[in-house]
C-alpha cells in the first residue's frame, strides 16, 4: 500500500483502442481510445446514459468488450482469459455510489474479510493493514464500528480503505459521492486528492465539476458513447471545442 506504483515504473496503466461495447443492439461505447498514464487522475465526466460506468466496468473486466482492444496495468482484458482476469482484479479497486459494506460486521473486519480470505494473510498481518488503510482515510477511531453507526461519508471512507487494502495499482470510483450531502462529499473528496498526491492511478466518474477541474490531471467528456472531448482541465474548461460540452459545463451538471 505504501508504493502502490512499484510493480511497474512508468507507462500506461491504461490504453483503450477502438472500443466498441454494445447491449443487445445499442451501441453503449462507440469506437473509444484513451490512454492513462501511471500517477494520473482521469475524471470521466458527461450526462446520465453517455457509457461512463460501461467504460469504467469494462476497465475491471465487468463487463464484456465486443471489438477493440483493452489494457490494463499490463493485462489483456480483451483476452476474456480467466486467468488474467483474476490478476486484473488483484491490481484493480473499484469503488461504487452504494457502499456494500457488510452491516452485521465491524469496519475492521469489513475489511480484513479479503486480505484473510482471498490474500491469506493471518488475522494479525490483516489486521495491521487495516489500521494502515484506517489511517489513510482518517477513520482509525472507527475500528471496531459498525456501519450503520457511520455517516454516509465516513461509510464510503471504508468502503474505499477496503479497496486500498488489497493494495491496488489502479483505484476506479464511479459517482462515489453522488449519494452523499454536500459536506461529506468533501470528506471523500479529500481522500481521493490525498490519494492522487501518493501517486496512486485513479480514474473517476464524476459530476464534482469544481473538483474535477481543479484535481484531475486529464479530463474526459463522454457524449453518446464516444469520448467527445479530452485534455488537461485548465484548457477544457476555459475553451470547450464542442458545443455539447459548452452546454454541458455551462448546465451545471
Ligand atoms: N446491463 C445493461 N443492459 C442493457 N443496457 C445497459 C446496461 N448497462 C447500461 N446500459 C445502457 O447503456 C447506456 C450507458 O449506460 P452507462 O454506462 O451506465 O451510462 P452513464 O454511466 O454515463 O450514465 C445507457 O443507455 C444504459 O441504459
Ligand atoms: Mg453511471
Amino acid at each position: 500500500m505504501t508504493k502502490p506504483m512499484s510493480k511497474t515504473s512508468a507507462g500506461a496503466a491504461v490504453i483503450v483502442r477502438d472500443l466498441v461495447k454494445r447491449f443487445g443492439t445499442l451501441k453503449v461505447l462507440d469506437g473509444v481510445s484513451l490512454e492513462i498514464q501511471r500517477g494520473q487522475m482521469v475524471a470521466i465526466v458527461g450526462r446520465s446514459g453517455s457509457g461512463k460506468s460501461t467504460l469504467l466496468r469494462c476497465m475491471n473486466a465487468l463487463e464484456t468488450i465486443d471489438e477493440g482492444t483493452l489494457q490494463v496495468c499490463g493485462h489483456d482484458v480483451s483476452s476474456r482469459d480467466r486467468l488474467v482476469v483474476r490478476e486484473l482484479r488483484r491490481d484493480v479497486g473499484i469503488v461504487f455510489q452504494s457502499y456494500n459494506l457488510f452491516p452485521h460486521l465491524t469496519v475492521e473486519r469489513n475489511i480484513t474479510l479479503a486480505l484473510t480470505s482471498v490474500k491469506k494473510l493471518s488475522k494479525h498481518e490483516a489486521q495491521k493493514v487495516a489500521h494502515k488503510v484506517l489511517a489513510l482515510v482518517g477513520l482509525s477511531e472507527k475500528a471496531q464500528s459498525y456501519p450503520e453507526q457511520l455517516s454516509g461519508g465516513q461509510s464510503q471512507r471504508v468502503a474505499i480503505a477496503r479497496s486500498l487494502a488489497m493494495a491496488p495499482q489502479l483505484m476506479l470510483f464511479d459517482e462515489v459521492t453522488s449519494a452523499l450531502d454536500p459536506e461529506l462529499t468533501g470528506e471523500v473528496l479529500k481522500v481521493m486528492e490525498d490519494l492522487k498526491r501518493q501517486g496512486m492511478t485513479m480514474v473517476l466518474v464524476t459530476h464534482e465539476m469544481a473538483f474535477a477541474r481543479r484535481v484531475a490531471d486529464i479530463v474526459v467528456f463522454m457524449h453518446k458513447g464516444q469520448v467527445w472531448e479530452m485534455g488537461p482541465p485548465e484548457e477544457l474548461f476555459t475553451r470547450p471545442r464542442t458545443a455539447e460540452f459548452a452546454q454541458f459545463i455551462s448546465s451545471g451538471l
